[in-house]
């Protein structure tokens, strides 16, 4: 039997795409190797967000592709994901090897494309987009028996000037909510207790869809599953944060009091130039609004340091956007240029230097509130999700509601279940507890 290895340099979706091409090619009779080397087919799945990625990516196929020429072994190799689709035929130039590139939306056709290879003696560049992908179903193999992750729509429309998503990802496009409900029931019934909706701007989930189904809306029918304990969903656009949707925060016992808002600054000027159509003043607004109807929630968020025109006093107030809000966790990122983005034409003045000084400013401010806010838990009972053994072996791990890691002692039977744990510490990246009977 032919063996695969995926790897993957992107997000959450770039990873749950990862996921369906495994189903596809076991659904195809392979198998998964444990490393490249001991593969017949290797994918890599690309990320073009920051050139950090684009590199990473480059430096890893040149150490693939000396693996093609062993003898008496004939291995494929394919590029998919982002970066394929921004590089397309260009990949070839540098790699010569590569027999087949894939965009993000194009996938579902992967055993078509793999059949066409064979088929002939030159690379298959796959770059065009299905405009049905979002209607189409596809064998899945999910790494997790426990939470999984359900794209609710592909591509975006906000085209934040800094971001090459759009581009790559093509337009928005909702899937429907029945299949989306079908697909969690489905899990449900595989003994799946979380799951995590993945779109890259999910409050404008539905703008499209023929069924009028709004996001909202979509939370209460995936509520309504027996079986699933907990809903999760990313990203949160602050602008398209809604007021129903708080109210469905607050209603929906299921939905976990965690979300991800991203903020990218605190400078209503840099904001203004990112495209991100919302005022400092605004996002808080959302964030008290959050916090009235959710109390406990927890939030974090990504900032970019360095966008073109960002001077010390921009800067300065994305230093008090992080005061006025106190987050959990904090994301953070050097502006880096991106083909084909609007930013482009600004340059890119912030020397690189200043960009690491202003990232570890952000850091040196949000690690004390990370502690603080880990060790606000101390002597709480919360309900922790078991997952698993912990990586220190010895006892169990799993998360809380507000998605942070607990490990508490416990036998391994508990795995796959709920748990109250009494949180006894806390440290920067995660808390210790113990299990109340
Ligand atoms: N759709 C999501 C996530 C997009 S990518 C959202 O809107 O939040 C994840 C993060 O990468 C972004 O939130 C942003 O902070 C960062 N990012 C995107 N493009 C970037 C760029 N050109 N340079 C640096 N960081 C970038
Ligand atoms: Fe990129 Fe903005 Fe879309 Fe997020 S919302 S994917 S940052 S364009
Ligand atoms: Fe994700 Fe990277 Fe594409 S962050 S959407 S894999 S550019």
């Amino acid at each position: 039997m032919k063996s695969f290895h995926i790897i993957t340099f992107g997000c959450q979706m770039n990873e749950h795409d990862s996921e369906r091409m495994a189903g596809m090619l076991e659904a195809e009779g392979l198998s998964e190797a444990a490393s490249a080397e001991d593969a017949e087919v290797i994918i890599l799945n690309t990320c073009s967000i920051r050139e950090k990625a684009e590199q990473k990516f480059f430096s890893e196929l040149g150490r693939l592709t000396h693996l093609k020429s062993r003898e008496g072994k004939s291995v494929r190799i394919a590029v998919a994901g982002c970066l394929a689709q921004q590089e397309g035929a260009k990949i070839l130039s540098r790699a010569h090897q590569v027999d087949m590139i894939i965009g993000p939306s194009d996938i579902a056709r992967l055993p078509e494309i793999f059949a066409e290879r064979e088929r002939r003696s030159t690379a298959v560049i796959e770059t065009g987009g299905d405009p049905e992908y979002h209607h189409k179903l596809v064998p899945t193999r999910r790494t997790d028996g426990l939470k999984a992750w359900v794209s609710i729509m592909y591509g975006c429309d906000n085209f934040c000037t800094y971001c090459v998503v759009p581009y790559l990802r093509g337009r928005e496009r909702s899937r429907p909510a029945s299949d989306i409900v079908r697909e969690v029931k489905d899990l449900a019934a595989r003994g799946y207790r979380e799951v995590t909706l993945l779109g890259q701007n999910v409050n404008s989930y539905g703008r499209h869809v023929s069924d009028g189904c709004t996001f909202p809306e979509l939370l209460r029918q995936i509520h309504d599953v027996d079986g699933i304990e907990r809903i999760r969903f990313v990203t949160s656009h602050p602008r398209d944060l809604s007021g129903e949707l708080i109210a469905a925060m607050r209603d929906l016992n299921k939905v976990c009091e965690a979300l991800h808002l991203p903020a990218q600054s605190g400078s209503d000027r840099i904001l203004a130039a990112m495209n991100r159509r919302y005022t400092a003043a605004e996002y808080l607004d959302k964030v008290r609004r959050l916090r009235e109807a959710v109390p406990d929630i927890v939030l974090t968020t990504d900032i970019i340091v360095g966008f073109p025109g960002e001077e010390r006093q921009d800067f300065e107030q994305t230093l008090n956007l992080l005061r006025a809000v106190g987050y959990d966790t904090l994301f953070a990122f050097k502006y880096s240029r991106r083909p084909g983005t609007a930013a482009l034409r600004l340059g890119d003045h912030v020397p690189e230097p200043e960009k690491e000084r202003r990232l570890e400013e952000l850091f040196s401010l949000q690690r004390p509130v990370t502690l603080a806010k880990n060790q606000a838990h101390v002597g709480q009972t919360l309900e922790i999700l078991v997952d698993g053994k912990s990586k220190r072996g010895v006892s169990l791990s799993g998360r809380t509601r507000g998605n942070k890691v607990v490990n508490f002692p416990g036998s391994s039977d508990r795995i796959g279940s709920l748990a109250r744990v009494r949180i006894t510490a806390a440290g920067p990246n995660s808390l210790t507890g113990e299990i109340c009977e």
